[in-house]
């Protein structure tokens, strides 16, 4: 017969991995709220067409990441590979812009890219992450920034850095990417295939390349971005550190930063960690100001991040362990205690609100006192044919030994007062 594992590239979360997962979410859930954002969640799919015109058609998640088909009726489709755009096609779709001029969403959820598989880089993925629709100006950007910087300051993140640069607006583009490409003409040969492709297509996913010759080209050779922005992006850019540095969080210039989608503006941005090895990105972001007019809407600014969830709980290291025990396990012994124990477990939670771990198995008395060891619980009850005849139960303490016996009417009563 043959063994199903999972697909290469995703992993299956188990209950021992979600008691992490689950409060790495809660907090970020509170840190976002804090911010003053609301959790949006979009469908799983969207059209393909969506990512195309958002993402770009030369960048590698376009280009060849992309889970994509074509369903019964002609559609074609692609599970989502980031959130950003889905957030801005969800925004056009209910009008959000004429409810509120700027919006505030969050997300928590999976991703699909088909990249080669390493540590800290998987085919499905989860993302947290934030957009801020509406605000041009830079305090929104500093405002990202530091709500991505303050969840990894509260999760005692230590090594990390925080990237930042300016691609300046959409306007400066065309001319500083003839210079790049002007520059870059005389280095046709040394590049990589692919690299030669952007050349002519969009010279700017050039920066997007790990082949190290193609690197150090562009180390040396390429004219930076940054220095091409306008006055006014540059003020921009200013403005933006200078509130960093008010709010005392530091940050590193990279001119080569301009990050692998296509829809940025003005600020780009990367919390990287060198713990966390070659794929060293804790998250990326920076402004959109033409994504939403680009899909039909008015022109309105956008800045936004998004984090890999593996990749913060890779550079936690081992979390704490936060006491989940149970409160109570209930062993049963013979058949005829279990449709009260049933009873009384369901009693128990609904009117004490307690964790009660109820034996199933029918095993043995050793068995189940071992089990309930293992869960680590505080009280144990124990109803048998002896207790049932006397319509009682054996509570037993377990750090001390001690028993107790106590009649089955008076057990909500007990605990409402014991625990
Ligand atoms: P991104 O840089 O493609 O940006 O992804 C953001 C983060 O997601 C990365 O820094 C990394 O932590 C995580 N990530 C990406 N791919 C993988 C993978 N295959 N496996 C594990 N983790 C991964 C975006 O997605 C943009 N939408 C960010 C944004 C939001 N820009 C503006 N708003």
């Amino acid at each position: 017969m043959k063994e199903f594992q999972s697909i290469k590239g995703t992993h299956d979360l188990l209950p021992d991995d979600l008691k992490t997962w689950q409060r790495i979410e809660d907090r970020i859930r509170q840190i976002m709220q804090q911010f003053g954002y609301g959790e949006i969640r979009t469908p799983a799919f969207e059209n393909t067409e969506l990512f195309i015109q958002v993402i770009g058609t030369d960048t590698d998640i376009v280009n060849k990441e992309m889970f994509s088909w074509v369903d019964q009726g002609g559609n074609a489709l692609t599970l989502k590979p980031e959130l950003t755009a889905p957030v801005a096609r969800a925004y056009l779709q209910h009008q959000l812009g004429n409810k509120n001029p700027l919006h505030r969403l969050y997300y928590f959820d999976s991703l699909f890219r088909r990249e080669r598989p390493q540590k800290g880089r998987q085919r499905q993925f989860y993302q947290f992450g934030a957009e801020a629709i509406g605000s041009p100006n830079p305090e929104q950007d500093a405002e990202i920034i530091s709500l991505a910087y303050h969840i990894y300051q509260d999760f005692d993140i230590q090594e990390m850095e925080v990237c930042l640069n300016s691609i300046g607006s959409a306007e400066i583009r065309p001319a500083y990417l003839k210079l790049l490409r002007r520059t870059l003409d005389k280095y046709r040969g040394e590049l990589c295939n692919t690299c030669e492709t952007r050349l002519g297509k969009n010279a700017l996913r050039i920066f997007d390349c790990k082949n190290l010759m193609c690197q150090e080209i562009l180390d040396i050779k390429a004219p930076c971005i940054f220095d091409s922005i306008s006055a006014d992006d540059r003020q921009h850019f200013d403005s933006v550190t200078c509130i960093l540095n008010a709010m005392g969080i530091p940050y590193k210039h990279d001119n080569k930063l301009v990050r692998g989608l296509d829809y940025y503006s003005h600020t780009t941005f990367e919390i990287i960690s060198s713990s966390l090895g070659a794929q060293d990105a804790l998250c990326g972001g920076g402004r959109y100001n033409g994504l939403i007019e680009q899909l039909g809407g008015k022109q309105t600014p956008a800045v936004g991040f998004a984090a890999g969830v593996e990749r913060l709980i890779l550079a936690l290291g081992k979390m704490e362990d936060l006491d989940s025990a149970p409160d109570i396990y209930f062993i049963t012994l013979g058949e005829n205690a279990i449709i009260q124990a049933c009873r009384m477990a369901h009693e128990i939670r609904k009117k004490c609100g307690k964790t009660v771990i109820l034996e199933t198995l029918r095993r043995s008395m050793k068995a189940q006192m071992r089990d309930a060891n293992r869960y680590g619980t505080k009280l144990v009850i124990i109803l048998g044919d002896e207790e049932l005849q006397k319509n009682s139960v054996l509570i037993k303490e377990m750090s001390t030994g001690s028993q107790n016996e106590i009649s089955m009417d008076g057990i909500i009563q007990y605990f409402n007062k014991k625990l």
